[in-house]
């Protein structure tokens, strides 16, 4: 059996944790390569089935956020995000309430106290042969 001697060990050890160094500093290069600050925001959403939302439900999607709305005469939808600086509203007794700032909007999205100035956009709803939902952003 042979013997390390002490300095050998060393050296060892000492080359071992340059080489585990260059390594994870040449991974976390890759991963900086890769690194997509804005990352490209989902545009569409598949609700499911038509048939899932009655006439006359007004249907809160958070994860959007959203405002799915169906009357007589078809689907319709809301942004429920705030025209002022893009918080997620909520809902209160006359429509919707913005928990950054304050501004209210009435059932239909107008503005109701600002500071917010413009409504809340309408989305455009596809219905599909299939009779699914399809919510667009843009
Ligand atoms: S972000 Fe909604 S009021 Fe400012």
């Amino acid at each position: 059996m042979t013997e390390i001697s002490r300095r050998d060990f060393l050296k060892l050890a000492r080359d071992g944790f340059f080489y585990l160094s260059g390594a994870l500093a040449f991974v976390g290069f890759l991963r900086f390569l890769d690194y997509d600050p804005n990352p490209a925001q989902k545009t569409e959403f598949d609700l499911g089935l038509a048939e899932k939302y009655p006439i006359g439900s007004r249907i809160i999607l958070p994860e959007i956020p959203a405002l799915l709305i169906h009357t007589d005469s078809g689907f319709s939808a809301l942004s429920l995000t705030c025209t002022h600086l893009g918080c997620a509203l909520e809902p209160n007794a006359e429509g919707f309430t913005c928990p950054c700032h304050n501004s209210r909007f009435d059932a239909e999205g107008r503005v109701s106290h600002g500071p917010a100035a413009k409504s809340l956009p309408a989305l455009r709803v596809e219905l599909t042969a299939e009779s699914r939902l399809i919510l667009h952003l843009t």
